[in-house]
Protein backbone atom coordinates (compact mmCIF):
# COMPACT_ATOMS: atom_id res chain seq x y z
CA UNK A 1 0.00 0.00 0.00
CA UNK A 2 2.96 2.14 0.66
CA UNK A 3 4.15 1.45 -3.10
CA UNK A 4 0.46 2.61 -4.74
CA UNK A 5 -0.23 5.35 -2.57
CA UNK A 6 3.28 6.77 -3.62
CA UNK A 7 2.58 6.07 -6.90
CA UNK A 8 -0.95 8.06 -7.12
CA UNK A 9 -2.99 5.05 -6.94
CA UNK A 10 -4.40 5.53 -3.58
CA UNK A 11 -4.04 8.37 -1.40
CA UNK A 12 -4.22 8.12 2.64
CA UNK A 13 -6.39 10.29 5.06
CA UNK A 14 -7.74 10.65 8.35
CA UNK A 15 -10.77 8.15 9.58
CA UNK A 16 -11.79 11.18 12.47
CA UNK A 17 -11.23 14.79 11.16
CA UNK A 18 -10.29 17.11 13.90
CA UNK A 19 -9.46 14.48 16.47
CA UNK A 20 -6.98 12.92 18.70
CA UNK A 21 -6.60 9.35 17.04
CA UNK A 22 -4.64 9.22 13.97
CA UNK A 23 -6.35 6.48 12.31
CA UNK A 24 -5.90 6.69 8.75
CA UNK A 25 -7.59 5.08 5.63
CA UNK A 26 -6.92 4.64 1.90
CA UNK A 27 -8.76 6.89 -0.82
CA UNK A 28 -9.87 6.17 -4.56
CA UNK A 29 -7.61 8.61 -6.75
CA UNK A 30 -8.57 9.10 -10.51
CA UNK A 31 -6.18 6.22 -11.31
CA UNK A 32 -7.69 3.83 -9.31
CA UNK A 33 -11.31 5.19 -9.59
CA UNK A 34 -10.99 3.93 -13.57
CA UNK A 35 -11.01 -0.20 -11.76
CA UNK A 36 -13.89 0.31 -9.72
CA UNK A 37 -16.61 -2.32 -11.79
CA UNK A 38 -19.85 -1.15 -13.03
CA UNK A 39 -18.78 2.19 -14.18
CA UNK A 40 -18.56 3.18 -17.66
CA UNK A 41 -14.89 3.54 -17.48
CA UNK A 42 -13.88 0.19 -15.15
CA UNK A 43 -10.46 -0.90 -17.10
CA UNK A 44 -9.92 -3.53 -14.68
CA UNK A 45 -10.48 -6.28 -17.28
CA UNK A 46 -7.54 -4.33 -19.26
CA UNK A 47 -5.04 -4.78 -16.46
CA UNK A 48 -6.18 -8.28 -16.10
CA UNK A 49 -5.26 -9.11 -19.43
CA UNK A 50 -2.29 -6.66 -19.90
CA UNK A 51 -0.72 -8.48 -16.63
CA UNK A 52 -1.48 -11.86 -17.47
CA UNK A 53 1.71 -13.92 -17.77
CA UNK A 54 0.71 -14.75 -21.76
CA UNK A 55 1.29 -11.07 -22.41
CA UNK A 56 3.91 -10.28 -19.63
CA UNK A 57 6.04 -13.22 -20.23
CA UNK A 58 7.27 -12.55 -24.08
CA UNK A 59 9.12 -9.34 -22.49
CA UNK A 60 11.69 -12.19 -21.08
CA UNK A 61 12.23 -13.24 -24.78
CA UNK A 62 13.42 -9.86 -26.08
CA UNK A 63 17.14 -10.17 -26.39
CA UNK A 64 16.38 -14.19 -27.54
CA UNK A 65 13.83 -12.67 -30.35
CA UNK A 66 16.42 -9.52 -31.11
CA UNK A 67 18.98 -12.16 -32.24
CA UNK A 68 16.85 -14.67 -33.45
CA UNK A 69 14.45 -15.08 -36.09
CA UNK A 70 10.46 -15.26 -34.77
CA UNK A 71 8.17 -12.11 -35.93
CA UNK A 72 7.87 -11.36 -32.03
CA UNK A 73 8.88 -12.16 -28.86
CA UNK A 74 5.17 -13.47 -28.62
CA UNK A 75 5.88 -15.80 -30.99
CA UNK A 76 9.11 -16.55 -29.35
CA UNK A 77 7.30 -17.21 -25.95
CA UNK A 78 3.97 -19.23 -27.53
CA UNK A 79 5.19 -20.62 -30.47
CA UNK A 80 2.41 -18.80 -32.40
CA UNK A 81 0.57 -15.54 -32.78
CA UNK A 82 -1.43 -13.98 -30.17
CA UNK A 83 -4.06 -14.51 -32.56
CA UNK A 84 -3.77 -18.33 -33.06
CA UNK A 85 -3.05 -18.51 -29.40
CA UNK A 86 -6.91 -17.21 -28.90
CA UNK A 87 -8.25 -19.73 -31.19
CA UNK A 88 -6.52 -22.56 -29.04
CA UNK A 89 -6.85 -21.26 -25.24
CA UNK A 90 -10.72 -20.36 -24.75
CA UNK A 91 -9.80 -19.13 -21.35
CA UNK A 92 -7.31 -15.97 -22.80
CA UNK A 93 -9.37 -15.98 -25.21
CA UNK A 94 -11.90 -14.77 -22.94
CA UNK A 95 -9.60 -12.75 -20.88
CA UNK A 96 -8.53 -10.58 -23.79
CA UNK A 97 -11.98 -9.93 -25.49
CA UNK A 98 -13.22 -8.68 -22.23
CA UNK A 99 -10.21 -6.35 -22.02
CA UNK A 100 -11.05 -5.02 -25.16
CA UNK A 101 -14.89 -4.62 -24.15
CA UNK A 102 -14.35 -2.63 -21.24
CA UNK A 103 -11.80 -0.59 -22.87
CA UNK A 104 -14.86 -0.36 -25.68
CA UNK A 105 -17.39 1.42 -23.30
CA UNK A 106 -15.78 4.57 -23.55
CA UNK A 107 -17.09 4.61 -26.93
CA UNK A 108 -20.05 6.09 -25.62
CA UNK A 109 -18.52 9.22 -24.98
CA UNK A 110 -17.09 9.12 -28.32
CA UNK A 111 -20.64 8.75 -30.04
CA UNK A 112 -21.78 11.13 -27.79
CA UNK A 113 -18.80 14.06 -27.96
CA UNK A 114 -18.27 13.28 -31.75
CA UNK A 115 -21.97 12.48 -32.47
CA UNK A 116 -21.45 13.90 -36.18
CA UNK A 117 -18.66 11.48 -37.60
CA UNK A 118 -21.32 9.15 -37.51
CA UNK A 119 -24.60 10.71 -38.45
CA UNK A 120 -26.18 9.90 -41.99
CA UNK A 121 -24.11 6.80 -42.12
CA UNK A 122 -26.80 4.09 -43.61
CA UNK A 123 -24.39 1.10 -42.54
CA UNK A 124 -21.15 0.53 -41.40
CA UNK A 125 -18.54 -2.25 -40.44
CA UNK A 126 -17.00 -2.96 -37.28
CA UNK A 127 -13.75 -4.60 -38.83
CA UNK A 128 -11.68 -6.81 -35.69
CA UNK A 129 -15.41 -5.45 -33.48
CA UNK A 130 -14.75 -7.73 -31.27
CA UNK A 131 -17.43 -9.07 -29.29
CA UNK A 132 -19.79 -5.89 -30.18
CA UNK A 133 -19.04 -3.67 -27.29
CA UNK A 134 -18.76 -0.39 -29.79
CA UNK A 135 -20.84 -1.45 -32.81
CA UNK A 136 -24.05 -2.29 -29.90
CA UNK A 137 -22.72 1.48 -28.76
CA UNK A 138 -23.12 2.74 -31.91
CA UNK A 139 -25.70 1.08 -33.05
CA UNK A 140 -28.51 2.00 -30.41
CA UNK A 141 -27.46 5.42 -30.80
CA UNK A 142 -28.23 5.26 -34.66
CA UNK A 143 -31.28 3.14 -34.73
CA UNK A 144 -31.37 3.46 -38.56
CA UNK A 145 -27.50 2.49 -39.10
CA UNK A 146 -27.13 -1.44 -40.25
CA UNK A 147 -24.53 -2.09 -38.20
CA UNK A 148 -21.93 -5.17 -38.57
CA UNK A 149 -19.05 -6.78 -36.45
CA UNK A 150 -16.70 -8.49 -38.51
CA UNK A 151 -13.74 -10.52 -36.64
CA UNK A 152 -12.51 -13.85 -36.65
CA UNK A 153 -15.13 -16.84 -36.51
CA UNK A 154 -13.79 -18.02 -32.93
CA UNK A 155 -14.13 -14.35 -31.60
CA UNK A 156 -17.98 -13.80 -32.73
CA UNK A 157 -18.99 -17.44 -32.22
CA UNK A 158 -21.99 -17.99 -30.41
CA UNK A 159 -22.75 -13.87 -30.59
CA UNK A 160 -26.42 -13.01 -31.52
CA UNK A 161 -27.94 -10.68 -34.01
CA UNK A 162 -30.09 -7.94 -32.66
CA UNK A 163 -32.68 -5.90 -35.15
CA UNK A 164 -30.00 -3.08 -36.80
CA UNK A 165 -26.47 -5.28 -35.43
CA UNK A 166 -25.18 -8.66 -37.06
CA UNK A 167 -21.88 -10.55 -36.46
CA UNK A 168 -19.73 -12.04 -39.34
CA UNK A 169 -16.89 -14.35 -39.35
CA UNK A 170 -13.83 -14.21 -41.88
CA UNK A 171 -10.30 -12.94 -42.63
CA UNK A 172 -10.01 -9.04 -43.26
CA UNK A 173 -6.88 -9.79 -45.35
CA UNK A 174 -9.57 -11.84 -47.85
CA UNK A 175 -12.46 -9.39 -48.16
CA UNK A 176 -14.68 -6.85 -45.65
CA UNK A 177 -18.21 -7.03 -45.58
CA UNK A 178 -19.47 -3.92 -47.57
CA UNK A 179 -20.70 -0.93 -46.06
CA UNK A 180 -21.10 3.31 -46.40
CA UNK A 181 -18.02 3.48 -43.33
CA UNK A 182 -16.24 1.02 -41.97
CA UNK A 183 -14.24 1.06 -38.49
CA UNK A 184 -11.24 0.43 -37.21
CA UNK A 185 -10.60 0.84 -33.57
CA UNK A 186 -7.09 -0.62 -31.87
CA UNK A 187 -6.47 -2.72 -35.22
CA UNK A 188 -3.67 -1.13 -37.41
CA UNK A 189 -1.40 -1.00 -34.88
CA UNK A 190 -1.52 -4.32 -34.53
CA UNK A 191 0.33 -4.80 -37.67
CA UNK A 192 3.00 -3.84 -39.32
CA UNK A 193 2.94 -1.23 -42.42
CA UNK A 194 2.62 -3.23 -45.02
CA UNK A 195 0.15 -5.40 -43.74
CA UNK A 196 -1.93 -2.35 -42.64
CA UNK A 197 -1.71 -0.99 -46.09
CA UNK A 198 -3.44 -4.75 -47.40
CA UNK A 199 -6.34 -3.69 -44.78
CA UNK A 200 -6.69 -0.20 -45.95
CA UNK A 201 -7.35 -1.76 -49.45
CA UNK A 202 -9.70 -4.42 -48.52
CA UNK A 203 -11.43 -1.80 -46.75
CA UNK A 204 -11.75 0.90 -49.89
CA UNK A 205 -12.97 -2.39 -52.28
CA UNK A 206 -15.65 -2.64 -49.41
CA UNK A 207 -16.73 1.15 -48.92
CA UNK A 208 -19.87 1.19 -51.65
CA UNK A 209 -20.38 5.02 -50.84
CA UNK A 210 -18.03 7.29 -52.70
CA UNK A 211 -15.91 10.89 -51.79
CA UNK A 212 -16.80 11.61 -48.16
CA UNK A 213 -19.56 10.21 -47.70
CA UNK A 214 -17.88 6.56 -47.86
CA UNK A 215 -15.00 6.79 -45.09
CA UNK A 216 -12.99 4.53 -43.05
CA UNK A 217 -13.28 5.60 -39.46
CA UNK A 218 -9.53 4.80 -37.55
CA UNK A 219 -9.31 5.12 -33.78
CA UNK A 220 -5.85 4.38 -32.71
CA UNK A 221 -2.83 6.56 -31.27
CA UNK A 222 -1.18 9.08 -32.88
CA UNK A 223 2.58 9.90 -31.44
CA UNK A 224 2.33 13.34 -31.09
CA UNK A 225 5.58 14.33 -28.89
CA UNK A 226 6.06 18.05 -29.47
CA UNK A 227 2.38 18.61 -27.92
CA UNK A 228 1.53 16.08 -25.57
CA UNK A 229 2.18 15.75 -22.02
CA UNK A 230 5.17 14.12 -21.28
CA UNK A 231 3.11 11.05 -19.41
CA UNK A 232 0.63 11.23 -22.67
CA UNK A 233 3.80 10.62 -24.52
CA UNK A 234 5.04 7.73 -21.98
CA UNK A 235 2.05 6.20 -22.52
CA UNK A 236 2.27 6.16 -26.18
CA UNK A 237 5.16 4.77 -26.19
CA UNK A 238 4.66 2.04 -23.82
CA UNK A 239 1.76 0.69 -26.25
CA UNK A 240 4.58 1.49 -28.72
CA UNK A 241 6.63 -1.29 -27.54
CA UNK A 242 3.81 -3.54 -26.31
CA UNK A 243 2.87 -3.89 -29.47
CA UNK A 244 6.32 -4.26 -30.93
CA UNK A 245 6.60 -7.19 -28.32
CA UNK A 246 3.14 -8.58 -29.31
CA UNK A 247 2.51 -8.24 -32.50
CA UNK A 248 4.98 -7.20 -34.91
CA UNK A 249 2.80 -3.66 -34.91
CA UNK A 250 3.59 -0.26 -33.77
CA UNK A 251 1.81 3.44 -32.31
CA UNK A 252 2.40 6.09 -35.34
CA UNK A 253 2.96 9.38 -35.62
CA UNK A 254 1.09 11.75 -38.34
CA UNK A 255 3.34 11.30 -41.19
CA UNK A 256 3.35 7.55 -40.82
CA UNK A 257 -0.01 7.30 -40.76
CA UNK A 258 -0.50 9.43 -43.75
CA UNK A 259 2.19 7.13 -45.80
CA UNK A 260 -0.23 4.89 -44.88
CA UNK A 261 -3.40 6.53 -46.46
CA UNK A 262 -1.99 7.82 -49.36
CA UNK A 263 -0.04 4.18 -50.38
CA UNK A 264 -3.42 2.16 -49.82
CA UNK A 265 -4.99 5.22 -52.23
CA UNK A 266 -6.95 7.40 -49.97
CA UNK A 267 -6.74 10.87 -51.22
CA UNK A 268 -7.92 12.58 -48.17
CA UNK A 269 -8.08 12.41 -45.03
CA UNK A 270 -8.48 14.35 -41.42
CA UNK A 271 -6.77 13.60 -38.13
CA UNK A 272 -9.11 14.52 -34.73
CA UNK A 273 -7.09 14.60 -31.62
CA UNK A 274 -9.48 13.08 -28.40
CA UNK A 275 -7.80 13.05 -25.24
CA UNK A 276 -10.17 13.84 -22.04
CA UNK A 277 -8.54 15.02 -19.37
CA UNK A 278 -11.05 13.85 -16.86
CA UNK A 279 -12.46 10.81 -18.14
CA UNK A 280 -16.34 10.64 -16.20
CA UNK A 281 -17.15 8.13 -14.04
C1 LIG B 1 -6.89 -5.21 -30.44
S1 LIG B 1 -8.38 -6.05 -30.80
C2 LIG B 1 -9.52 -4.69 -31.04
C3 LIG B 1 -10.94 -5.09 -30.82
C4 LIG B 1 -11.97 -3.96 -30.98
N1 LIG B 1 -11.84 -3.28 -32.25
C5 LIG B 1 -11.84 -2.98 -29.85
O1 LIG B 1 -11.27 -1.90 -30.01
O2 LIG B 1 -12.32 -3.30 -28.76
C6 LIG B 1 -8.08 -6.60 -32.47
C7 LIG B 1 -9.20 -7.46 -33.04
O3 LIG B 1 -8.83 -7.83 -34.39
C8 LIG B 1 -9.29 -9.16 -34.61
N2 LIG B 1 -8.56 -9.75 -35.74
C9 LIG B 1 -7.28 -10.19 -35.77
N3 LIG B 1 -6.96 -10.68 -36.98
C10 LIG B 1 -8.08 -10.56 -37.74
C11 LIG B 1 -8.39 -10.90 -39.10
N4 LIG B 1 -7.47 -11.45 -39.90
N5 LIG B 1 -9.64 -10.62 -39.57
C12 LIG B 1 -10.58 -10.07 -38.76
N6 LIG B 1 -10.34 -9.71 -37.46
C13 LIG B 1 -9.11 -9.96 -36.96
C14 LIG B 1 -9.02 -9.84 -33.27
O4 LIG B 1 -9.74 -11.04 -33.12
C15 LIG B 1 -9.44 -8.74 -32.28
O5 LIG B 1 -10.80 -8.85 -31.93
Amino acid sequence: MRLLVHSGFFTKTKVHENQEDDEEAYILTPSSRLTIKDKVTNFSPFVQAMLDPVLVSPWQFLGDWFQGSELTPFVKAHGMGLWDYCNESPKYNNIFNEAMASDSRLMSLVVKDYKSIFEGLGSLVDVGGGTGTVAKIISEAFPHMKCTVFDLPHVIANLTDSQNLKFVGGDMFQSIPSANAILLKSILHDWSDEECINILKRCKEALTSKGMEGRVIIMDVVINQKKDEHDVTKTKLLFDALMMVTFNGKERNKKEWEKLFLEAGFSHYKIRFIIWNEVPY
